[in-house]
């Protein structure tokens, strides 16, 4: 169950991921990477995970989306409990797609982005579009992120980075996703574009219902575009609030500090 009492979509339970080697694991000898973590979210509800760096927050990420096994702990989408990616299902394969903060490593830069997204639809037939043709599928696609239409026919390296995020979005949205889990998404954007792509999920979330967990080491981002707020701190939730409450009203000294250093950096 989720804070306002919605059956959760994403369920994480008691992870704990070490990436020591067995011996290290045993013997006590690597801290783990991530500690214990427990956190829900709610049909189109937005989650942002914050931490300073090294906090475990893509790790975290990488065991929702099943690229990471975790040693204890689970994950469950839509009430079932889910394992590595290669123990998924299709359906759930499909469910939760991932937007990652660099789009030149995750967008194959030889492909265009017709190519990307065709290629999306050969993968999971159960949702390419079946009433028209793929390319005015494509069209509306690329409108729902803001690109032309004729960005179908480039390849990612003659896009902008606030582009190529937009494909990344809309490579996502072409398979109907029910969670989005966004990885610095927008770390390596100037500001402006920062605030354009944070409104375009924003406005996604509302018109197709979509649940985000959204990773960033940034507060001001939270501020954006979270629900509640999820504080990562070696490993470990400190704390877990809503996003006014924390911002107002920070229980846990290491979030004080963590909105402390947020301000100085506005203020510098
Ligand atoms: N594949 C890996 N092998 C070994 N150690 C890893 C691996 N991935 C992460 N770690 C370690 O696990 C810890 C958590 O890393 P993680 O990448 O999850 O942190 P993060 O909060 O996402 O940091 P950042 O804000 O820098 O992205 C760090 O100590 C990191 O060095
Ligand atoms: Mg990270």
């Amino acid at each position: 169950m989720t804070a306002t009492g919605q059956p959760a979509l994403l369920e994480v339970d008691d992870l704990v991921v070490n990436f020591g080697t067995r011996r290290e694991r045993r013997r006590g000898l690597k801290p783990n990477a991530v500690d214990g973590v427990s956190l829900t979210v709610g049909p189109d509800e937005t989650l942002a995970v914050v931490g300073e760096s090294g906090s475990g927050k893509t790790t975290v990420a990488r065991c929702v989306v099943g690229l990471q096994a975790a040693q204890r702990g689970t994950v469950r989408f839509d009430g079932v409990q889910v394992g590595p990616v290669g123990t998924r299902t299709p359906a759930t394969r499909r469910a939760v797609q991932m937007v990652f903060q660099d789009p030149a490593a995750s967008l194959n830069p030889r492909m265009t982005v017709r190519a990307i997204i065709t290629e999306a639809w050969r993968t999971h037939r159960s949702v390419a579009p079946t009433d028209r043709t793929w390319d005015a599928a494509i069209e509306d696609l690329l409108n729902d992120v803001g690109l032309d239409a004729g960005i179908a026919a480039r390849r990612t390296p003659s896009l902008s980075g606030g582009q190529c995020q937009r494909v990344s979005i809309a490579r996502a949205l072409a398979l109907r996703p029910r969670l989005l889990v966004c990885d610095e998404a927008v770390s390596a954007l100037d500001v402006s574009v920062q605030s354009q792509i944070l409104r375009l999920l924003v406005s996604l979330r509302a018109s197709r219902g979509l649940a985000i967990l959204f990773i960033t080491h940034d507060l001001g981002v939270v501020r954006q575009i979270a629900d509640r707020v999820a504080v990562m701190q070696h490993g470990r939730l400190v704390e877990t609030a809503g996003a006014d409450d924390l911002f107002d009203q920070p229980t846990h000294p290491y979030t004080r500090t963590l909105l402390d250093a947020a301000l100085d950096l506005e203020g510098a």
